[in-house]
């Protein structure tokens, strides 16, 4: 459109004048010194504003001449209508001599320039029109511009604000000047909380020597970036609002002004705890591979040894006429042993399970079995134990040798946790309809919560003779025969764990 307004004035199209004016004579004036000027018009003219409104619908004009007293009302109101209907014309308005108030009204209506009805206006009017086509064009070629601009901002904002990762702007002093909806969401400030303040105020450690490290570092890359580097992938640990510590990969990029001064810094944070904390898990299984691989050969070599210690201590205990106390230090050389043998077994079953047979077994037999194995123990722990089957339960396709190693595991901690007596409830139920579920009650010391969390974990345990691997093996089992297990506990009360057998266990 701007461009065929140019056109227009290019010369080589006629400048087309609306005039909505009653006054002839000032009309014949207007005509007179357009002709004078020499350009190129074509003029219309009515004398209501209704006709007026008739010939804009109708027809393309370049330029309106508005006069305030029409037949049919006042220019400024007919003006209005113009623009509630957005017939959009740039347009010069015409008053009585004398009249500024009304002109300045007529302005406000976005009229582009007035004026009076005279001689010397009418002289001046070429000049005029010419200039307001001009403005006008000039007007729509910068309303089109800032629409543009508008657009352009709402567009790279949108995807500044909703991209995942945390972006940030700060000055060359560290203050925030920009949070978007990732940051808040990685690091759990909001926009209003952050913005003007330091960013190391909010995210540094809130340990003393961290916090001084994480600074310098972050002064270190902020003096290349005032030098014009853009830093890539640095990794740099953070604190969120809630004190959870993130690890995230940042890009620090210089941002300049208009006049290319750097006036601060774009940062680009990517969250990568979790893959940080897969990579250190994927270390750390290799690693445990690897230990599993020495353990089991260790462990192995320990087995016929440990067996033969066995059987010659055996072999002297039994010796007729031995004192007491040689009897008893030879019955404790015997306990320390089994302890290890079972500490072997443990390990060896760990680093190299062996292969499972499963089988339909009734698993209300396999529990009977597991308690009647722990019955002395118990009696000596000073604990009652208490069994409740349930009828009727579905066969489950299972290794009975594991699944029993799992119940005895489970026992014996319950045991273990009930130093000073207690009970121990075994529960077997129907679960969902079609599962069966075991429970392994004691009445014990109860797990703590922040171990809770790692009770399952290989090595993790609290006692000072534990392996730390029943739970974890008792695991793996229960994953191999496609069933869970879960625990409740209360401190000072004591703990119930629950396997859940699916359907998929069932015959
Ligand atoms: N019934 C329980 N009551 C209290 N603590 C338990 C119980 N079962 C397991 N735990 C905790 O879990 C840890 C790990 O158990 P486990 O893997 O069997 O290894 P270990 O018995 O050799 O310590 C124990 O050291 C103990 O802290
Ligand atoms: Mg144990």
């Amino acid at each position: 459109m701007a461009e065929n307004r140019r056109g227009v004035c290019s010369s080589d199209k006629k400048i087309r004048i609306l005039v909505a004016e009653g006054d002839l004579s000032f009309l014949r004036m207007i005509e007179d010194s357009l002709m004078a000027s020499g350009g190129l018009y074509h003029i219309e003219q009515v004398s209501s504003g209704e006709q007026c409104l008739k010939m804009l619908q109708k027809e393309r004009f370049d330029i309106l001449l508005l006069d305030h007293s029409l037949s049919d009302g006042e220019g400024l109101n007919w003006l209005r209508r113009f623009n509630e209907l957005g017939i959009g014309i740039p347009t010069i308005f015409v008053t009585a001599k004398g009249d500024p108030r009304l002109a300045i009204e007529a302005m406000k209506e976005g009229v582009f320039d007035y004026i009076n009805r005279s001689a010397e206006c009418a002289k001046a009017f070429p000049f005029v029109a010419n200039r307001v086509i001009e403005g006008y064009s000039l007007m729509l070629e910068k309303v089109r511009l800032q629409k543009e601009l508008i657009e352009t901002k709402n567009f790279l904002e949108s995807i500044v604000e909703k991209a995942g990762d945390a972006i940030s702007v700060v000055d060359l002093e560290g203050n925030v000047l920009y949070w978007n909806e990732g940051a808040e969401k990685i690091y759990g400030y909001k926009k209003e909380e952050v913005v003007g303040g330091r960013l190391s105020q909010f995210l540094c450690s809130r340990d003393e020597k961290l916090r001084v490290e994480e600074e310098k570092l972050i002064n270190q890359l902020m003096q290349r970036v005032k030098e014009g580097d853009v830093i890539p992938n640095v990794e740099v640990k953070r604190k969120t609002k809630e004190g959870k510590e993130t690890i995230t990969s940042m890009t620090i990029s210089p941002l300049k002004n208009a006049a290319g001064d750097i006036i601060g810094a774009s940062r680009i944070c990517k969250d990568i705890t979790n893959l940080k904390k897969a990579e250190e898990r994927l270390i750390l299984a290799e690693r445990l591979s690897s230990l599993g691989e020495l353990t089991a050969g260790v462990a192995h070599e320990l087995r016929n040894p440990l067996a033969g210690i066995k059987i010659n201590t055996q072999i002297l205990s039994r010796k007729n006429g031995l004192p007491e106390i040689e009897k008893k230090i030879l019955s404790s050389t015997l306990d320390g042993i089994e302890k290890i043998q079972k500490i072997v077994d443990d390990m060896l079953h760990f680093a190299r399970p062996k292969a499972s047979h499963f089988k339909e077994e009734e698993i209300n037999d396999v529990v009977d079995k597991s308690l009647a194995f722990l019955q002395t123990k118990l009696k000596k722990a000073n604990i009652s134990s208490i069994f409740e089957g349930a009828q009727r339960l579905p066969k489950l396709r299972i290794d009975i040798h594991e699944i029993q190693q799992v119940l005895i595991n489970l026992m014996l901690n319950a045991l273990q946790a009930m130093e000073e007596g207690g009970t121990l409830i075994v529960r077997t139920f129907l679960k969902d309809g079609d599962g069966v579920g075991i429970d392994v009650r004691d009445t014990g010391i109860g797990i703590p919560g922040t171990h809770l969390k790692k009770i399952f974990d290989h090595f993790f345990t609290t006692k000072s003779e534990g392996t730390g691997l029943g739970l974890s093996i008792s695991l793996k089992i229960l994953e191999n025969h496609g069933a869970t297990i879960g625990v409740v506990s209360e401190e000072g009360k004591g703990s119930t764990f629950t396997i859940h057998f699916s359907t998929s266990n069932r015959s």
